[in-house]
C-alpha cells in the first residue's frame, strides 16, 4: 500500500514537472517574439510601464542593457502630494535592467526645485519607485508611489 502511494506520488510529480516545463517554454516563446515592446520589458522586470512615456519609437535589449529611442526630448509631469515634478528624458535613454531595478541609467533627469538633476538608478521597493541621484550631493533619492507610473504619460512637447 505504501509502495503504491509512493508510485502514485512519483507519477503525479512527473506530470506536474512536465506541465511546468511545457508552460515555461510557452512563456519564453511569447516573450522573445519581436512583438514585445519596451513597455513589456519593463513589466517583465516588475517595473511599471509608465516609467517610459507614450510614443517610444524603438528599443534595443542586449544582455540586460536596454536603450530606448524616443521621438525627441520628452518632459512629463508626475504629481506627488499635490506637487508636480517634471521628468525629462533625452531622445536616447537607457540603462541596465534587472527585476525591480534599472542601474547605470543615462539620459534621465528630474526637476527638483529649479534644476534638472540626473538620476542614474531606479528601484522598485514594494509599492514605491525610487529615483537615485548617484553622486549628486543635493539629490540622494526621491520616491513616488508606483501607481504614479501605472500608465505611460504623454510628453509635454
Ligand atoms: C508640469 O509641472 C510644471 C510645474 O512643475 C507646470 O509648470 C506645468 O504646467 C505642468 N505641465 C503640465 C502639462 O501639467
Ligand atoms: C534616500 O536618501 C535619504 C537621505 O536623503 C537616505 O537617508 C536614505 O537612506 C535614502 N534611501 C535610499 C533607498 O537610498
Amino acid at each position: 500500500m505504501a509502495i503504491m502511494h509512493h508510485l502514485l506520488l512519483v507519477v503525479v510529480l512527473l506530470i506536474a514537472s512536465t506541465l511546468h516545463a511545457a508552460s515555461s517554454v510557452t512563456t519564453n516563446s511569447a516573450v522573445d517574439a519581436t512583438s514585445a515592446t519596451a513597455y513589456d520589458i519593463l513589466e517583465q522586470n516588475n517595473l511599471p510601464r509608465g516609467l517610459l512615456p507614450l510614443g517610444v519609437k524603438s528599443y534595443v535589449l542586449r544582455q540586460g542593457a536596454i536603450e530606448v529611442t524616443l521621438p525627441g526630448l520628452c518632459d512629463f509631469n508626475v504629481t506627488l502630494a499635490g506637487q508636480q515634478y517634471i521628468i525629462r528624458y533625452d531622445p536616447t535613454v537607457g540603462g541596465l535592467i534587472r527585476p525591480g531595478s534599472l542601474t547605470q541609467v543615462y539620459g534621465a533627469r528630474i526637476q527638483l526645485a529649479f534644476d534638472f538633476l540626473a538620476f542614474d538608478q531606479v528601484d522598485r521597493v514594494g509599492d514605491q519607485i525610487s529615483l537615485h541621484g548617484g553622486d549628486n550631493k543635493f539629490f540622494k533619492n526621491k520616491s513616488f508611489p508606483v501607481s504614479n507610473f501605472a500608465q505611460s504619460h504623454k510628453c509635454n512637447k
